[in-house]
């Protein structure tokens, strides 16, 4: 059975659509800890929030609360900068995800290059493991990229299926080829695998189709689900789409 992490950035992307800027977000809707909790209660097995340079959605007193409220385990999305690595250090959530980050993008686009940023990218999985988290890292399924990933000593790769989502036809079956090669070639590294991006209640079918895929980690649509069924729901459906 995979493992459905839900990504709750969105509800705080509708909250700060009202609220942002206010000092005080106590009694600002909706609140992504009560969707973690629902979200949970719907059969996920993880929740994962990226606490952003520009703190568009998640902010940083959500990143605590979450660590404080949720029953079964936070991945902190990160991209690779000291200050957000210094509030990763303090969470210590069970699971960190490193990601590219760029300002202008609407999410994240690509993945990480591990090859062009091995040193630096080094130093922060090292420090992550250290405080006892476990370090995944955001990558498009090129070999080069997950050769990368295991001389880095990450215990896992979440592969970036946005190219799959986005694909039609001909196209997407390409792409999902290139998930099972990349998948194949990660397991064989002993590296954890794990995806995401783009993945909704109708491309979710194909992603079952990637070899040795522990977790996928899915926002947009459960969240777009919610807005009529609930999060609980829209988390059980998505969460029975997978096994559960
Ligand atoms: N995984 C990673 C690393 C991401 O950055 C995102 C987007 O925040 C997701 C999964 C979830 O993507 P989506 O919101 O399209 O389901």
């Amino acid at each position: 059975m995979i493992k459905l992490g839900v990504n709750i950035d969105h509800v705080a992307t509708i909250r700060q659509a009202r609220y942002r800027g206010m000092p005080d977000l106590a009694n600002a809707e909706p609140d992504p800890v009560a969707a973690a909790l629902a979200a949970e209660r719907g059969g996920a097995s993880g929740i994962t929030a990226h606490l952003r340079a520009d703190r568009r959605h998640i902010q940083d007193a959500d990143i605590f609360r979450l660590r404080e409220a949720i029953a079964t385990k936070l991945n902190f999305e990160m991209g690779n900068t000291p200050e957000i690595i210094r509030i990763a250090l303090r969470v210590k959530p069970e699971d960190a995800c490193l990601v590219p980050e760029n300002r202008a993008e609407v999410t994240t686009e690509g993945g990480l290059d591990c090859v062009a940023n091995e040193a630096a990218l080094r130093e922060t999985v090292l420090a992550l493991q250290d405080a006892g988290t476990c370090v995944s890292l955001f990558i498009d399924p090129d070999p080069e990229q997950i050769e990368a990933a295991a001389r880095l000593g990450a215990e896992c790769v979440e592969l970036h299926t946005g190219a799959f989502a986005n694909a039609v036809g001909g196209a997407q079956d390409e792409e999902l080829l290139r998930l099972v090669a990349g998948a194949e070639l990660a397991d064989s590294f002993g590296l954890r695998v794990n995806a995401g991006h783009g993945i909704n209640y109708t491309n979710v079918a194909k992603t079952l189709r990637i070899p040795h895929l522990v977790e996928l980690n899915i926002g947009h649509s459960i969240v777009s689900r919610a807005v009529f069924v609930g999060i609980e729901q829209a988390t059980r459906e998505m969460a029975g789409l997978l096994g559960a």
